[in-house]
C-alpha cells in the first residue's frame, strides 16, 4: 500500500516520518517540489517525492495535508484520479480575516468534512482523520507510553475505516472512530468537542477517548 501525502507543512511534515517509522511507503508532493524532495530524501527508501498528479495516480491512499480551499481546488483538478482511492482529510474550516485573525470559514452547522466528501467522485472512500491534534502534538506524541494517544477518525465507509486504522497504528497512535460523516465536525476545530483544542490540549488514551465520544453522543 502506498500513501500519498499532498502538502509537507505542519501536518504532512509531522505525519510522513511517523508513517515511514511504522513501515509504510509514502509519496510526498507539495507546491514547492524541493520541499517534498528534501523530506523524502531525509526519510530514506520508503519515501519518495513526486508531482501532485503522479503522487495521487500512484497511491492507494491520498492524505490532503493542505488547507480546505486548496483541497477543493485539488479535487476539482484531479477528480478522475481519486476514483477508488481512500481520501484522508485533516482539514479544519479555518482561514484568516483581514486583520490576520483566525476565523471560521463555514457556517457553524457545516463541517469541512461534509464539504470535502461532497466534492469527491462516487467511488472514492472518504475519511476525516489526522487533524484531531495540533501539529506539534501530532509530531511529538507518537508511540506514547504506557498508553498510546488516540487519534479519532470519522467515516461512513468501511474500506476507509480499515485503511485509516492501519495508518493511525503505523503512525504510533491508537485509532478510535468518532462516528460517521455527520460527526466529522466533532473532530474539527473550532468547536468540535473531540478536537484537542476543545480538550484543553489533552491527549486521550483509549478509555478516555471512548468516554469522550459517548459523552458527546448523549449530550
Ligand atoms: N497546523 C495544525 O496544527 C493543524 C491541526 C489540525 C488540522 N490542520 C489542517 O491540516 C491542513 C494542513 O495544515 P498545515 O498546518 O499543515 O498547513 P501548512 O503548514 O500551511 O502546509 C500546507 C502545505 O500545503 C502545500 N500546498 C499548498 N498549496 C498546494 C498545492 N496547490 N498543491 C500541493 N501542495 C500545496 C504547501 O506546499 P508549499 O510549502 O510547497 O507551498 C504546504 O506544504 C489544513 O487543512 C489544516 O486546517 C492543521
Amino acid at each position: 500500500m502506498t500513501t500519498a501525502i499532498i502538502g509537507v507543512g505542519n501536518i504532512g511534515g509531522a505525519l510522513a516520518p511517523h508513517l515511514v517509522a511504522g513501515g509504510e511507503s509514502v509519496v510526498l508532493a507539495a507546491q514547492d517540489q524541493a520541499r517534498a524532495d528534501t523530506l523524502a530524501h531525509e526519510l530514506g527508501p520508503l519515501a519518495h517525492a513526486a508531482s501532485v498528479e503522479d503522487a495521487i495516480a500512484g497511491a492507494d491512499v491520498v492524505v490532503f495535508a493542505v488547507w480546505l480551499d486548496t483541497i477543493k481546488g485539488l479535487i476539482a483538478q484531479h477528480e478522475r484520479l481519486l476514483e477508488n482511492k481512500v481520501v484522508v482529510d485533516p482539514s479544519n474550516p479555518l482561514g484568516f480575516d483581514d486583520k490576520g485573525q483566525m476565523v471560521r470559514t463555514l457556517p457553524e452547522e457545516q463541517s469541512a468534512g461534509s464539504v470535502v466528501a461532497a466534492l469527491l467522485p462516487a467511488g472514492a472512500h472518504y475519511v476525516k482523520a489526522f487533524g484531531t491534534l495540533g501539529a506539534d502534538a501530532l509530531a511529538s506524541a507518537a508511540n506514547r507510553e504506557p498508553q498510546r494517544a488516540v487519534l479519532f477518525y470519522a467515516t461512513d465507509d468501511e474500506a476507509a475505516a480499515t485503511t485509516i486504522e492501519r495508518l493511525i497504528r503505523a503512525a504510533g497512535f491508537e485509532p478510535l472512530k468518532a462516528g460517521g460523516l455527520t460527526d466529522a465536525g466533532r473532530i474539527e476545530m473550532p468547536g468540535g468537542d473531540l478536537h484537542q483544542a476543545s480538550l484543553n490540549g489533552a491527549l486521550l488514551d483509549l478509555d478516555e477517548a471512548r468516554a469522550a465520544v459517548a459523552a458527546g453522543v448523549h449530550a
